[in-house]
């Protein structure tokens, strides 16, 4: 973790009397605002955003936030207020579109991806005039009927899904054959022959690809990235389609628990650089360059805030569970958990099956872990604080309030001071009309 301003340690760290993100005591914090709560660092996220421009130096680039790795509305403000380099967004739904116009993206600098856009999300991307990535002939049928009744011209973007395993969790593989994602190159073929069929009903600003998250080798993404340009050549060879954009996709990884070092947002931009470089037409190499980082600007930035409840032999009971947080047992995914006055110790060696503790949430679920076998040098007492890092990505996001569990709080520390940018969900008792009408239905 890098100093701060006044040398003091930014993100989350240990000190002698426990831990601390950027300026301030997350035990004060747990008093005053309960826990299990998330907690972001501004800082970090800012150190993200500069590097990313330092990366992209000298590109014509649009990155576009990909927002279902964190939506909350202040930090979606924040990006889209960012000055060194304007960012777009990334959305997969009507509800991630109207955040980002709230939150100040521009329209012009929004993409609209997802494969089952239906009618009311397409309406709003054409009238707004946001690119939509289309991902299926039935879709591109769909907004060729919106745009038409409403006398408008739909800006699109084609997603090709180059079917090359990225080399990263299955489940979140998405540029295979088998996977549901983009159009393969024979409907990739026909959706460009329907486009430019339709001229005054659709024009196509764009082509896409995205591979996969968690990148951790970038061959399959340099492939990927190789035969986008070439397909952007292919386009301008025949001439006809004015492209304006082409967009990488994002996939940048973040280092969690026991990974080595990832590489770098400089290693994805250096691809990029090179891939253009070597395009075959001019226009391609004018083309301004997209990229739809998520967990890369926001992952480090944050951590779920927990107390431990209590514990009994290997199990480490504590109050966040897999609806803060379900990373863990839906991916496996190893987030590094640190405790209060209580460093972990180096990373348990692989024949330490079973020695460590188990880190677990007070849910019915055997699969609520939100970190296995870890090695602490005490064991950690009732209402000890701890920290699962890494989890300003897809956390707060994909939550929920299975077993009737509230939404947790999310506060975002700025310039030493704590703001609480989401309040704790109020569960409400169940509506006692629900059941009194029946629907008015025909039979
Ligand atoms: N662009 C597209 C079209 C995407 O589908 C995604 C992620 C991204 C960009 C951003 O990917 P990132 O840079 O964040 O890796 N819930 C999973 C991740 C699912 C990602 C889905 N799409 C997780 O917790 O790892």
């Amino acid at each position: 973790m890098k100093p701060g301003k006044n040398g003091s340690q930014l993100g989350f760290h240990h000190r002698p009397d426990g831990i601390w993100c950027d300026n301030v005591h997350l035990d004060s914090l747990a008093k005053k605002t309960g826990t299990p709560c998330y907690v972001y660092s501004r800082s970090i996220i800012d150190r993200q955003l500069m590097r990313f421009a330092s990366a992209f130096k000298g590109l014509d680039v649009l990155p576009c936030y990909a927002a279902k790795a964190n939506n909350n509305p202040e930090i979606l403000r924040h990006i889209a207020g960012h000055t060194e380099l304007s960012w777009g967004i990334d959305a997969v739904s009507v509800g991630e579109l109207h955040l980002g116009l709230a939150a100040g993206f521009r329209a012009d600098q929004m993409i609209f991806s997802g494969v089952g856009k239906q009618h009311s999300e397409i309406d709003l991307a054409v009238e707004r005039g946001i690119v939509i990535n289309v991902e299926s002939l039935f879709e591109l049928d769909d907004i060729i009927e919106i745009a038409r009744s409403r006398g408008k011209l739909a800006k699109l973007g084609l997603r090709v899904n180059p079917n090359i395993d990225a080399h990263t969790h299955p489940k979140i593989s998405t540029g295979l054959k088998k996977n549901k994602f983009g159009l393969s190159r024979e409907m990739f073929d026909v959706a460009l022959r329907r486009i430019t069929e339709a001229p005054e009903t659709l024009q196509l600003a764009g082509i896409s690809t995205h591979i996969g998250s968690q990148i951790t080798d970038v061959s399959p993404w340099k492939a990927a990235a190789l035969q986008l340009v070439q397909l952007a050549d292919a386009i301008h060879a025949k001439g006809g389609a004015a492209l304006e954009f082409i967009d990488f996709g994002g996939g940048f990884p973040v280092r969690y628990d026991g990974d080595n070092e990832p590489p770098g947002v400089e290693i994805f931009s250096g691809i990029i650089r090179d891939s253009m470089a070597g395009a075959a037409r001019p226009e391609t190499k004018r083309l301004r360059i997209v990229v739809e980082p998520g967990r890369w600007l926001v992952a480090e930035s944050g951590g779920l805030l927990t107390r431990v409840i209590g514990v009994k032999e290997r199990f480490v009971v504590v109050d966040a569970s897999m609806t803060e947080l379900i990373r863990p047992a839906l991916y496996g995914a190893r987030h590094e958990i640190i405790f209060a006055c209580n460093p972990t110790l180096p990373a348990v060696p692989s024949n330490g099956e079973g020695e460590g503790f188990e880190i677990v949430g007070p849910v019915c679920e055997s699969s609520d872990v939100l970190a296995s076998n870890i090695r602490i040098k005490h064991v950690p007492k009732k209402n000890q604080l701890a920290v699962l890092m890494q989890a300003g990505a897809y956390g707060y996001s994909m939550a929920s309030n299975y077993n009737q569990r509230p939404l947790p709080a999310e506060h975002l520390i700025a310039d030493d001071k704590v703001f609480t940018i989401r309040k704790k969900q109020l569960l409400l008792a169940p509506d006692p009309d629900l059941f009194d009408e029946p629907l008015d239905l025909p039979l």
